[in-house]
């Protein structure tokens, strides 16, 4: 698919489309469009303060795909992470549609190829005064599609990878296409989550060990499930069970992160 393709494609959705070379953050576009557009999708093929979870910066280099779609779902504030975790879903099924990888999801919404991560999804949202129904969504998409062309950073080279080998724009635009297209394939389901069993499927935890920090202390416990509000569900050494309803966690007893 080639720029004027998308464009087509994406105005029969009514979504409208900016593509830029370069900006400082696309969520930061979307959030300014919030003010007079209904919906849209923003591209940028680079990014000079791509913002992460937690407050973290995203690496966005050329070679990626950085993208955010301005929504206005009709969603219950305590489904937001339910936008998220479609996101996640629709990442996988885009690159296993135009690749022989085998993606998976590490809670909440990292995408990671073979133990590495290949896209992370940032959703902020802004809610109606009284807090009660959802104004608008930001959900920001960063995937390494290509290898940077000076190799990914010291810090984040034995955690990070890249999608596709070789640099193509036609790859380029059927990936945000075909993420687009199945994120919004969800969008009207999205309070329901329909999609919880294909989320736990691609979910790579799942009976994993796993070690993160509860109110400043170190943890380590074994992970059963994923319930229907996307909480993680774990055991701890001494049998007892607990949810996580969100937060980081790493796969190993500490030594050894992911
Ligand atoms: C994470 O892994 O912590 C989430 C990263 C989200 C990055 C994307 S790139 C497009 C959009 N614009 C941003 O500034 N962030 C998100």
């Amino acid at each position: 698919m080639n720029k004027e393709d998308i464009f087509k494609k994406l105005s029969s959705f009514g979504l409208e489309l900016q593509i830029f070379d370069i900006l400082e953050s696309t969520n930061k576009t979307a959030k300014e469009l919030s003010f007079e557009k209904e919906q849209a999708l923003v591209i940028a093929k680079e990014q000079t303060g791509g913002r992460g979870r937690l407050g973290r910066s995203f690496y966005s280099p050329e070679g990626g795909a950085y993208f955010s779609l301005l929504l206005r779902p009709e969603l219950s504030p305590q489904k937001t992470l339910n936008i998220t975790t479609a996101a996640a879903v629709a990442v996988c099924r885009a690159i296993e549609k135009l690749s022989n990888k085998n993606p998976q999801i590490k809670w909440v919404n990292d995408v990671f190829i073979k133990g590495k991560k290949v896209c992370g999804i940032l959703c902020e949202s802004a809610f109606s005064r009284e807090g009660t129904k959802m104004d608008y969504a930001v959900l920001g998409i960063g995937a390494n599609l290509f290898p940077p062309e000076h190799g990914f950073p010291e810090d984040i080279k034995h955690i990070a990878d890249s999608i596709f080998e070789k640099p193509s724009e036609e790859l380029y635009f059927d990936f945000i296409f075909e993420t687009v297209n199945e994120f919004l394939k969800m969008y009207n389901s999205l309070e329901k989550a329909d999609f919880l069993e294909e989320y736990k499927e691609r979910s790579f935890l799942i009976g994993k060990e796993i070690s993160f920090i509860k109110n400043g202390q170190n943890k380590t416990a074994t992970v059963l499930d994923i319930e229907k509000s996307f909480g993680l569900v774990v055991k701890y050494k001494d049998g007892s069970v607990e949810t996580l309803a969100t937060g980081e966690v790493t796969i190993g007893s500490g030594n050894i992160k992911t």
